[in-house]
This record gives C-alpha cells, structure tokens and sequence, in this order.
C-alpha cells in the first residue's frame, strides 16, 4: 500500500484492509488524502443548502449513512457503511446500531421537550456520535457536520464556527477542541459549546 499516513492525537488509525479500500490508488501521503477528503466533504455541504428536510429524517440511521457517504464515497469504499473492527475509541462493532437507536430516540425526545437549548442540542449530539463512532474513519468531520445541520436544518440558527479554523492538523485549535471532547466526556459540555462558537483559533 503507497499510503504513509501520520497519525495526529485523537485521530483513529486505519486497519490494513480499511487501507485497500481507498478508491484513489494515486493517493500516496497525508496531505494528499486530506485535500480529496476535503474536496469530497465541500461536495456534501453543497448537497445541504437549501435542503428541506424534518427533524425525524436528520435524526434517523438512514441518514447519519446518507450523510457520511455523501462526505466520503469519492475517498472510500466503506463511505456510509458501519465499521466492521473495533477501535481504541467508541462503542463495540456489533453494538453501534443499538446505541445509535438510543441516541436517536433521546434526541427526537429532546426535540420534542425543548430539554437543551439549539446549541446544546446539537453538541450533545455532537459528542455522542463521536463516541459511538459508527464508521472506521471521518467521525469527527462527520459528527461535526452532523452538529451544523441540526443548527441550520432543524433549528434555523447559523452554522457553528469550527470551519474557520484547521482542526485536521496538529494546532492550537486542535489541542483545544481535543481537551474539550475530554471534558464533555467527564460530564461538561460547555467548553465543546463554547469552541464550537468561538470564532477565535
Ligand atoms: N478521548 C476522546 N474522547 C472522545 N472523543 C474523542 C477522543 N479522542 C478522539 N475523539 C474523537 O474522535 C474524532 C476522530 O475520529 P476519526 O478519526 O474517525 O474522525 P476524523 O473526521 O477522521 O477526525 P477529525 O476529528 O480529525 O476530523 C475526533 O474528532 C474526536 O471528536
Ligand atoms: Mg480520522
């Protein structure tokens, strides 16, 4: 395989075989996977705009894979699939579907009770469907777009900021996004909220 991939913290490693799956044999470093990544992902945020779409569509399994595959099918072959190995971060393989279905039923139940205000909505989701982390790579993008749909398409509201800055590459930006996943893990989602508006970087 020609892909010499350096792994930055917090990022998950490929299996070999998830490797084979790249579908740009020309791909070879890093940086050239992260550009058609991100080539693929402006694709799938074109594909939003404008879009009209219910709460119970975003909030279905149907479309937490739509929307991965839409991200990442120019890249990879297991785009908008689940992954089929275990990894150091999220929940066991055979388990995703469940806890996704709980995830799901727990939003559409905060949906309805108006429990979280727009912005903790949608960065308690956010951070749930990193840790169950369906797919063996693109989570975080994923869960990140996941975050900004729920904002605009379910809630009106402006997008959050985390565009603006590179949180693919090892920087000030990264480290702080990184510590608070840490700490909405240990119970605090604010400092994610408070990144994911801050349009400092
Ligand atoms: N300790 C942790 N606790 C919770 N989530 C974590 C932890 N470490 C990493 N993560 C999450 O896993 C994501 C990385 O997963 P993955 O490599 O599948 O996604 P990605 O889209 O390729 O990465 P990135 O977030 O760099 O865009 C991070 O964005 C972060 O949200
Ligand atoms: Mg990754």
């Amino acid at each position: 395989m020609g892909l010499d991939v350096n792994y930055i913290d917090g990022q998950t490693p490929l299996e070999e075989d998830e490797k084979e799956s790249l579908l740009i044999k020309s791909i070879t470093t890093r940086g050239e996977l992260d550009e058609f990544e991100q080539l693929n992902i402006e694709k799938a945020i074109q594909w939003t705009i404008g879009k009209k779409w219910k709460p119970l569509f975003i909030l279905s399994e149907n479309f937490i894979k739509i929307l991965h595959k839409k991200m990442f099918s120019d890249v990879w072959s297991w785009a908008g699939e689940f992954r089929k190995t275990n990894k150091n971060i999220g929940v066991d393989k055979y388990e995703i579907g469940i806890y996704l279905k709980q995830l799901l039923d727990d939003s559409l139940y905060w949906f309805e009770n108006q429990t979280y205000s727009d912005e903790e909505f949608a960065i308690r989701f956010k951070h749930r469907i990193v840790k169950i982390h369906c797919f063996a790579n693109g989570n975080g993008r994923h869960s990140r777009l996941m975050a900004d749909i729920i904002m605009s398409h379910i809630f009106g509201k402006p997008l959050f900021n985390w565009n603006r800055r590179n949180l693919n590459k090892k920087s000030e930006a990264r480290s702080q996004y990184l510590l608070a996943v840490r700490i909405a893990d240990s119970g605090d989602i604010n400092p994610l909220i408070n990144f994911a508006k801050s349009k400092k970087g």
